[in-house]
């Protein structure tokens, strides 16, 4: 059976002191469902979310990292950087790396193969923008997104990798993807990796929504036979809600 996960992509928010209390908050609530628990703060304070949730359910994941395993590249985190602190997991192709800094499938396959070459979990994430879906093109752009950053892979890769899909027009905007239209594409993403993997590969990969999944759309939404599980912004920030999310399964 394929893994279910939430993950809550705290994004650009939270201190060290949010922090704490935010998950000193998540330790209290309680787990009632199958689902993986993973959360990511902000570089800054992964250490110390990964340290004070040693003992919990709750893995500690990064949003983001560089290509290179090194040097010049002022600001920026590697995934050696990553994994000497404990981090097994990381984020990428967010859509707003994509929008905001410039990130491109061709960059993103590169950062996919340093994660896996640092024997990283890779949360990759992709989805249209509302032109797109305005216009029809919706599994073209995704097929594309999908095709350019991992089809370099070999199959053995992919059970490292979790695909999210995140249609841009939901993130943030408190508009959803209805259930169907969740389950249609992600029913499309596994045929696209049936396709050129086959079967296995294609019903084993865990495949997350994201975009504006709340406490109340959850349950419906995670019904749906080939999602997987969330990749979760705001509602994130609350423990009550970000569990209420979890136990939605
Ligand atoms: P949202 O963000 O839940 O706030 O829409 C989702 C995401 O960006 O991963």
């Amino acid at each position: 059976m394929r893994k279910h996960i939430v993950a809550g992509n705290w994004k650009m928010n939270n201190g060290l002191i949010q922090t704490e209390t935010l998950i000193s908050e998540l330790k209290q609530q309680t787990k009632t469902s199958d689902a993986e628990v993973m959360i990511a703060p902000t570089f800054t304070n992964l250490w110390h979310a990964f340290e004070s949730t040693r003992q919990d359910d709750i893995e500690v994941i990064a949003q983001n990292m560089h290509f290179a395993e090194n040097g010049a590249y002022t600001g920026e985190i590697s995934a050696g950087m990553l994994k000497s602190i404990g981090i097994k997991t990381v984020i990428l192709g967010h859509s707003e790396r994509r929008a905001y800094f410039n990130e491109t499938d061709d960059s993103l396959a590169k950062k996919v193969d340093t994660a896996l070459a640092n024997t990283m979990r890779v949360i990759f994430c992709f989805g249209e923008e509302l032109s797109d879906r305005k216009a029809g093109n919706e599994e073209a752009v995704v097929e594309r997104q999908i095709k350019n950053a991992l089809f370099h892979l070999e199959a053995s890769a992919f059970k490292h990798i979790v695909l999210a899909y995140e249609p841009v027009w939901a993130i943030g905007t408190g508009e959803t993807a209805s259930p169907e239209q969740a389950q249609d594409m992600h029913a499309f993403i596994r045929k696209t990796l049936n396709s050129k993997y086959g079967e296995t590969v294609a019903d084993d990969m865990t495949i997350l929504y994201g975009g504006s999944v709340k406490p109340n759309n959850a349950k419906e939404i995670f019904s749906k036979p080939d999602v997987d599980g969330g990749l979760i912004g705001g509602a994130a920030l609350n423990a009550e809600d970000f569990y209420a999310i979890v136990n939605a399964f």
